[in-house]
């Protein structure tokens, strides 16, 4: 199943469960009211959805579960502005309309036979989530795995419920690092680029997907180069702000391209052929 037969149409979801990640993130476990639409609910790692509140507003959110894992769809929620913090107050039991999926995905099957190089900053994990619980859920078709996932500080760090497993499995190279130094802290220290740095991915055969701040990811894009990434080698997601999501309205256009629909995942080769509107 792809999206209803009415895009503009929401689907009524029920919230099964909640997690406060960080004093600004919440997750929400949502299924599908339709149970129907919910069994035959599909999507690919790195599609979106918008999620409603009912008189307040719509915004997007990647879907960061894995489409191997379809008991619920995962949204995880930075709080910014007035939709988002009427997210947040709801809780397990409410409802909320979803559009989904929406978008491109990340070339999963390109990447086969390849290494992968994840580097997460901040909420800037969810979409890089997705498509890590799916290349694990399908792990002998990827070579090395390393995942780079940085926050400001041990509490700004989403996900924390998977943190032992990502850095305890053998076949996942995982480093943590926060911005400054913190009581009890186990990991690494310093900003992300500087720690990809010294990770030193080697780029032959090699993939890297990048999502975060925009000042991480500049800093980032620099580190890879420096490591030896071609640009058609370096992934990341655009946050153009979408509104019908479906290629219609035109709010989210750069030059030709819709980010609703040509993205939202684009290759640091195929950015730089767009005008500098972002
Ligand atoms: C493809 C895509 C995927 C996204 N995935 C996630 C996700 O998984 N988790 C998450 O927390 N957020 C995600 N976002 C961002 C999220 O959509 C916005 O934060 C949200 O729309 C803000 O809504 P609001 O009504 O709370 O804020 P508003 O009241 O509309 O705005 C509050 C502030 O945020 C700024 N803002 C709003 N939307 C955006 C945007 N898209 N990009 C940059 N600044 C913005 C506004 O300029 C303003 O300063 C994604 C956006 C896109 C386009
Ligand atoms: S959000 Fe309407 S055209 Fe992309």
């Amino acid at each position: 199943m792809t999206q209803a037969a009415n895009p503009y149409l929401p689907e009524i979801a029920t919230i099964i469960e909640t997690v406060q990640e960080t004093p600004t993130i919440k997750t929400f476990r949502v299924r599908l009211k339709n149970e129907k639409r919910m069994q035959a609910f599909s999507f690919k790692p790195g599609q979106v959805g918008q999620l409603s509140v009912f008189g307040t507003g719509e915004s997007t959110f990647v879907i960061n579960s894995s489409p191997t894992r379809l008991d619920f769809l995962q949204f995880s929620v930075m709080r910014s502005g007035e939709n988002t913090a009427a997210l947040h107050a709801l809780e397990a039991g409410d409802e909320l309309g979803v559009r989904a999926p929406l978008g491109n995905w990340f070339p999963y099957e390109q990447m086969k036979g390849k290494d992968i190089v994840f580097i997460g900053g901040g909420i800037g994990m969810a979409p890089l989530r997705t498509l890590l619980l799916f290349m694990l859920d399908n792990r002998k078709d990827y070579g090395k795995i390393r995942l780079l996932y940085g926050a400001r500080s041990p509490e700004d760090m989403a996900f924390k419920y998977e943190l032992p497993e990502w850095t305890s499995r053998e076949d996942l190279d995982t480093v943590l690092t926060i911005d400054r130094e913190a009581a009890g802290w186990e990991h690494k220290v310093g900003l992300i680029p500087n720690v990809l740095l010294e990770m030193e991915p080697a780029a032959a055969n090699a993939v890297a997907i990048t999502c975060g701040p925009p000042i991480m990811i500049k800093f980032t894009l620099q580190a890879l180069k420096k490591l030896g990434f071609e640009d058609a080698q370096i992934i990341t997601t655009l946050e153009k702000r979408m509104k019908c999501g479906v290629g219609i309205c035109g709010r989210c256009n750069i030059g030709t391209k819709y980010v609703c629909i040509d993205g939202p995942v684009f290759s640091y080769a195929q950015l730089k052929e767009l005008p500098n509107e972002l």
